[in-house]
């Protein structure tokens, strides 16, 4: 048997063409863009690949960009200043502080700094909280994202056994709360699970977002499973290659002989993420302009 691929970047073009005409609907009606604030500081390279493109697809969906790059020895009252200034400025609907910061930076703080209404990573205290206690609110996007694959692929989830394997708070801990709120009976796995194998091999649903490449082999996985691949990590080069190949943190090969469906790494739950940053950001702008957006239209 060979697993069906889940087309995470075929979905995301679909929501992105989605975004783009509620981002043109939200302009006419509010007067104004939709806005999306990202700060990077430093020159992580990975990190400036990203802010790249989320700028890029941000204007590709008719949404303002602002861009602000500062550098690595920047303090944290410049850059907690600079924090405030996006929470108070009317035309930032989003704000997202790329992470991580350099070492010297008070991650926790700067991020609690962020105006829930504009919490477009669903990082903040408050939308955390909201996320735990089932109210709505912002969510981050890697889950969220992991989560509409899932549903597009398997309908409803209720009663399926889901095992999350990793317990970050960008992406274990909120998937798991999704997961539990479309009725799934979740199991949090991560680095000290005793039988880690024999945990997901009771999965219907399994998510790995570990960061250890291709660390999940194919008789960990139930027949028939469905497989989401968070992982995104390079192999070292090969000889003569400049760069490794990008795998995740599941043995694609031998997990596909087993899976139901399986994301593939790259082309899977990568391309989600910023789709559903944008969605976020014009979801907080709907909100922040009191203009009006149906339960679910996003
Ligand atoms: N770095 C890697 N992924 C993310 C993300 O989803 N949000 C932020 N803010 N930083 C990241």
């Amino acid at each position: 048997m060979s697993a069906a691929v889940i087309d995470g970047k075929a979905f995301a073009a679909t929501l992105r063409a989605r975004i783009a005409d509620f981002a043109a609907t939200f302009e006419q009606s509010a007067g104004r863009k939709a806005g999306l604030a990202v700060v990077l500081v430093g020159e992580d390279p990975a990190s400036q690949v990203y802010v790249a493109s989320k700028a890029k697809q941000t204007v590709e969906c008719g949404m303002a960009s602002f861009e602000h790059r500062l550098p690595a020895e920047t303090g944290q009252a410049e850059l907690i200043a600079l924090v405030d200034q996006l929470n108070a400025d009317p035309a930032v609907d989003g704000i997202l502080v790329q992470l991580p910061l350099p070492a010297h930076l008070d991650e926790q703080a700067v991020v609690e700094r962020i105006s829930p209404d504009k919490d477009v990573d669903g990082l903040t205290p408050i939308s955390t909280g909201r996320l735990a206690l089932g109210l709505p609110g912002l969510v981050p996007c890697t889950p969220l994202g992991s989560l509409m694959l899932l549903k597009d692929q398997l309908g409803s989830l209720s009663g399926l056994n889901a095992v999350v394997i990793g317990r970050s708070i960008l992406v274990g801990k909120p998937m798991a709360q999704l997961l539990l709120a479309e009725s799934c009976t979740v199991t949090i796995a991560h680095s000290r699970t005793k039988d880690l194998a024999d945990v997901v091999r009771r999965a219907d649903i399994v998510v790995a977002a570990v960061g250890r490449p291709e660390m999940v082999k194919g008789d960990w996985i139930k027949p028939g499973a469905t497989v989401i691949d968070v992982g995104i990590n390079r192999l070292p080069p090969a000889e003569g290659a400049a760069k490794g190949r990008l795998v995740g943190d599941v043995d694609y090969a031998e997990a596909a002989q087993v899976a139901g469906a399986i994301t593939p790494v790259p082309g899977g739950v990568g391309p989600m993420t910023i789709a559903v940053l944008l969605r976020n950001a014009l979801v907080a702008a709907h909100r922040n302009a009191g203009v009006a957006l149906a339960e679910g239209a996003l």
